[in-house]
């Protein structure tokens, strides 16, 4: 446990519909911003604090915080127990970013998730009582076992930034990204994403399992199972929200901007493929691509970011001719298909 009050697992809070404040909890105190090279350092430390927490996942650990500098949501398809709420929860810790988390079953409705108007007898008015999406970071645990209804409120809200509730407009919060798990093995129940839901999604990535030596380190050393262990942050929320708008600045040659649309032409040329990457899939490789080189401290994007980016951001936006193929079939073509394409230089 990391000891975070704010994780109160889908408790909502209670706001007035004339002055909702996307964020009621807290005062916080003024934070002077940083400048580019202490930004950079931050997301560094928060990088560096994770890889102590997770082992082995260094990779995983930088495409999630690629998908939060890019303003992304993530689908993380992994089984059981690999840890994925441990990942959200401190990166919750480092950034000091209130998070909430949410168990999908069949019967979770709309407003479980984004919270209702209620009538107040006393006063005559609605007051709106503001559901877990109104936190910095959400992890939607089994995403697939939602109804639809469920989900498509969900991801139709994330997407936009913002909750329609009797007509009222209220503005989710900023940061605001959301870590979606499913369970590749046991559809029995679920209500598989379409595509139209997962193009939504950023990235679509897999912890794994850690290897042989990190695992045992993990058995011998896990910080996070002593009750007294606490993650401080290491970087104010607001600097998140400045690194965001520091990764729109990132330079683009036209030439990185072409390898793209090259890709993207290659998944929709592919007689395998029914579906290909759609424009705003290649809008969202490219805004991954300059994320990634601000984690990695460049003010531009190099065609090794595109490369190593693309299955992720991709391989869930194509759908395969055949019915019968996998999730993984469709990331092999994206790979084949990066090989194949020739580099800028
Ligand atoms: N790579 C890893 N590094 C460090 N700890 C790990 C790793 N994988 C799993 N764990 C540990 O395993 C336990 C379970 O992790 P966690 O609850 O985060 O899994 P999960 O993927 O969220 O599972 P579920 O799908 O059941 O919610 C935790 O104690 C966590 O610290
Ligand atoms: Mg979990």
């Amino acid at each position: 446990m990391l000891n975070r009050n704010s994780d109160h697992d889908g408790s909502a809070a209670t706001v007035s519909s004339t002055d909702v404040d996307p964020d009621p909890t807290r005062d916080r105190e003024e934070h002077t911003p940083l400048t580019p090279a202490d930004l950079l350092d931050g997301i560094e430390a928060v990088r560096n604090e994770l890889q102590q927490v997770i082992r082995g996942k260094a990779d995983v650990i930088d495409s999630v915080l690629i998908a939060m500098l890019a303003e992304g949501s993530v689908l993380l398809e992994d089984v059981p127990g690999v840890g994925k709420t441990t990942l959200a929860k401190s990166i919750a810790a480092l950034i000091d970013l209130e998070f909430q988390r949410v168990q999908c079953t069949p019967d979770l409705l709309p407003a479980d998730i984004l919270g209702s108007s209620i009538f107040q007898p006393a006063t005559g008015t609605f007051d709106f009582r503001a559901g877990p999406i109104f936190c910095d970071l959400l992890i939607a645990d089994e995403i697939n076992r939602a109804s639809p209804r469920t989900q498509s409120a969900l991801l139709e809200s994330m997407a936009e930034g913002q909750v329609t509730i009797d007509g009222r407009r209220y503005d989710l919060k900023q940061p605001f990204v959301v870590i979606a798990t499913q369970n590749p093995s046991g559809f029995e129940g679920t209500f598989p994403l379409p595509e139209s839901q997962l193009d939504r999604f950023l990235l679509r990535l897999s912890m794994n399992y850690p290897d042989h030596d990190n695992e045992v380190e993990l058995l011998l050393h896990q910080p996070t199972d002593d009750p007294d262990f606490k993650l401080e942050p290491v970087m104010h929320r607001d600097d998140l929200v400045h690194l965001q708008s520091f990764v729109r600045q990132v330079q683009v040659d036209r030439k990185i901007a072409k390898y793209v649309v090259e890709l993207a032409c290659a998944t929709r040329r592919d007689s395998r493929l029914r579906v290909g990457c759609s424009p705003r899939g290649s809008k969202m490789l490219l805004r991954a691509s300059q994320a990634r080189a601000v984690l990695l401290g460049r003010d531009f994007v190099v065609p090794d970011d595109i490369q190593s980016l693309a299955e992720q951001v991709i391989g869930h936006r194509v759908a395969l001719r055949s019915v019968s193929g996998t999730s993984e079939e469709a990331t092999q073509i994206v790979r084949e298909l990066v090989q194949q394409t020739e580099v800028p230089v």
